[in-house]
Formats: C-alpha cells, structure tokens, sequence
C-alpha cells in the first residue's frame, strides 16, 4: 500500500492546541468549542459534496449535513447502487440508558438497509464501557442488556442484521483483535488517542477495529460505512491503518462523520458531557414535555413583546435544531416554522411545543415495539452470528481457533 499512514498524519488531531478556540475531540474527551472544518483538516476526512449527498438515500441528517464528512464514501455508494454487497458499522457503547441522540444514527442505518439492503453490524463495547466509565461490570451488564432492548427495538431485518457484545462473542472479537494488535504500537495509540488509563484501554482499539472489519471478515471483502459522531474518528483511522498494513481479505472501513447533537442546554454543549438533562427512549410523553419546558435552550427573546417585535434565532434555538436534525423532514415546512420564529409570529414555547408533539410520537412507537418484545435471549438469537460466520472470521482473519470445541 502506497497510501499515507493514516495515524501519523493525524497526530495533531489529539490535543488542538489553536489560539483562541481551543477544543480537543477523541474518543474520551470532548472539550471547548469545536470547529467542525478544522477538525477534518487534522484527522484528514473529506466534507460531504452535493453530489455524494444526492445519492444517499434521502435522509434530513444527511441533507441537511449533521453528517458532513466521510471517508471513502464514493466506494460504498457505488457498491450501494449497483446492488453489490456493502455494510454499515454502527456501535453502542453501553454505559447508561440511550438518549434520543444514541438512536437518531440507528435510525438512519435502518433506513440505509431499507433503501440499498445493506448489511448493518452492530457491535456493543461493553468492555470498553467498563475500562473507560466508574463502574462495575453488573452495571454494565445491565445497561448492555438494556441498550439491546432499544437496539431491537428498532426494528432491523434479522437476515441482514448481526449484534455482537465483546464479552459475550468473545470467541470471534478476541482472535480478530489480537491479530490486528500485533502491529498496533503504544507510540500510535498515545498520538492518536493521548494518555490512556489502562492498558486495557490501550488495547481496545484492536477491538473496535475488529468490529469494523466484521462484516468483511464474515461475508467477504466489500465497502463498509462507519457513521459515526466525529469523536469515533480516531478507532477508524487507526483501523484503516491496520487494514492497510496486514495482509487481509479487506478494504479499508469508510467513514460517514456526524457532528454532535446539541444538548438541551444549547450550542456548543455535547449532549454526552456533564449532567446536562437529555431525553431517555424510556421517556413517557409528560417527562418529554417537562424536560423540554423547562430545560431547553431557546433562541426567542426575554419577553414576548420583544419576541414578537424583533423575532427569534433558530439557529441557536434547541428545539428548532431537534425539527432540523430529524423530527421535520420536510424541508418546506422547516422553513416555514424557521420564518416564523425569525419573524416573531411563532413564540419559543409554541416552538416547544412542536418539537415535544413530534419526539412524543417517535418514542411512543419506538416504546411500542420495545414493550412487543419478548424475552432478550430469544428476540436476540437471530441477530447473532451463526457457527458457520464466527468460523468464517475466524479463517479469513487467519486466526483459526487451535481446538474444534
Ligand atoms: N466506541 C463507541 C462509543 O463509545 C461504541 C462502538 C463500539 C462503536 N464499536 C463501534 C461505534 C463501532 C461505531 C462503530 O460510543
């Protein structure tokens, strides 16, 4: 491979330490604001272009570019339209109960499989959860466990579905990660991920990669797509330079980057950080309306005869910018609710009121179909890989298992 290594290039990327608006993005720290441009500059992505978006299929977090950047998307969306085999990779990190935030990307995988019948792997890192949050590994279970139900919840094609949990398919994740470890050094995985607490955490990279070479390792060398919030970033290139260095049956992953969603306490807040309040898929529609009413950030003015006079900003309005990430995917009618607030007509609590109407709904048929599932053994069973795929990665991986057990 003639390629540049992707992690030497990048080792900027840690700690940007730039004049005035200094920001840091990796996977276990997100701190100050972020300049969303620059940063592709330091990990070297590619921004998104009309053309590429066009023919995605249609979705208001890529149209409207919360998905703004990629890697090697070309390759998956030519595979996407000829009909040949292509994946998405898109994970849980299993450290609490998922937020509407965790579920938005889910969503959109679904969608993607919908459309172009793309295979969708998703890995649960419990064991990254567990080297990298305070907490015992029965809490983690638990919430693993949990993430599942709402995993499951939304409603994937088992044919063209696989879930894995790294401490529970073991089998195939620790071989696969291994392998991949061999040349993965403490000098790349300080450039590019900084100081790491344990050396669990410094191996957990070779896991994360392993998930994203899955679907190859499984069924065969193909474009594989990693939407991901851009903080995920570092695990693929770290991947992708794997994947270029062993000589394995794969591509290297793409990369579809996210921004952050905002929390509700408003821009430039990360919705993971702090104790910021956010909307758990459990929410019954009273907790949704109170947690909005009374925490959400708006962009309207202290009193509504100056509201009225000189108008609101959406672009800083949280509930306007839930409508615009997914909750109004008609571009017409997010306009018209845009105009509105500009110009006064529509009040910040009228504007709530929408957004609370229309998260509402989403979780009332997300909690719908959580509550139709039976038990998680059971319902998970045909999402999981099969004898023959763990044996199949296993020997692509070249990493066979001494013992026919
Ligand atoms: N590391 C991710 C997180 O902390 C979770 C994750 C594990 C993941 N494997 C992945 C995300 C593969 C995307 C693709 O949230």
């Amino acid at each position: 491979m003639t390629e540049p290594n992707e992690t030497a290039n990048s080792t900027a990327s840690t700690e940007s330490t730039s004049t005035a608006d200094e920001f840091t993005v990796t996977p276990y720290a997100v701190e100050g604001e972020i300049d969303y441009e620059k940063l592709l500059e330091q990990f070297g992505a590619e921004p998104l272009t009309d053309e590429q978006i066009a023919r995605f299929p249609d979705h208001p977090l890529l149209r409207r570019r919360t998905f703004y950047a990629g890697r090697d998307v070309d390759d998956y969306l030519e595979a996407a339209d000829s009909g040949a085999p292509h994946a998405i990779v898109t994970g849980r990190g299993p450290s609490g109960p998922m937020h509407l935030g965790h579920v938005l990307p889910l969503y959109l995988a679904k969608r993607f499989q919908r459309e172009t019948e793309a295979t969708v792997y998703i890995p649960l890192s419990d064991d990254e959860k567990f080297l990298a949050k305070d907490q015992s590994f029965d809490a983690i279970g638990e919430h693993t466990r949990d993430n599942l139900r709402d995993i499951l919840a939304v409603g994937f094609d088992p044919e063209r579905t696989r879930i894995v949990v790294d401490t529970a398919d073991a089998d195939v994740i620790y071989p696969i990660a291994v392998r991949l470890a061999k040349h993965l050094t403490p000098a790349t995985i300080e450039a590019v991920y900084g100081d790491q607490d344990t050396v669990g955490l410094q191996f957990y990279p070779a896991v994360q990669a392993a998930h994203l070479l899955l679907p190859q390792l499984v069924d065969g060398r193909q474009p594989t797509l990693v939407p991901i919030a851009i903080d995920q970033d570092p695990h693929v290139r770290v991947c992708r330079d794997i994947a270029a260095k062993e000589a394995l049956p794969v591509k290297k992953p793409g990369a579809l980057l996210g921004r952050f969603l905002p929390s509700l306490e408003g821009p430039g807040k990360m919705s993971s950080s702090g104790d910021a309040p956010s909307i758990e898929l459990t929410a019954d529609s009273e907790t949704v309306a109170e947690t909005i009413r009374t925490h959400a950030y708006t962009g309207g003015r202290a009193t509504i005869e100056d509201h009225r006079e000189n108008g609101g900003d959406p672009t800083v309005d949280v509930p306007f910018q839930y409508l615009r990430y997914f909750f109004e995917p008609d571009d017409a009618e997010l306009e018209h609710i845009a105009a509105d607030y500009r110009s006064g007509t529509l009040l910040s609590g009228e504007l709530k009121e929408i957004v609370i109407e229309r998260i509402t709904e989403f979780l009332a048929d997300h909690q719908r179909r959580r509550a139709e599932l039976g038990s998680l053994e059971a319902e998970l069973e045909p999402y999981r890989l099969t004898e023959r795929e763990r044996q199949r990665a296993l020997e692509r991986a070249g990493v066979p298992t001494g013992l026919e057990m």
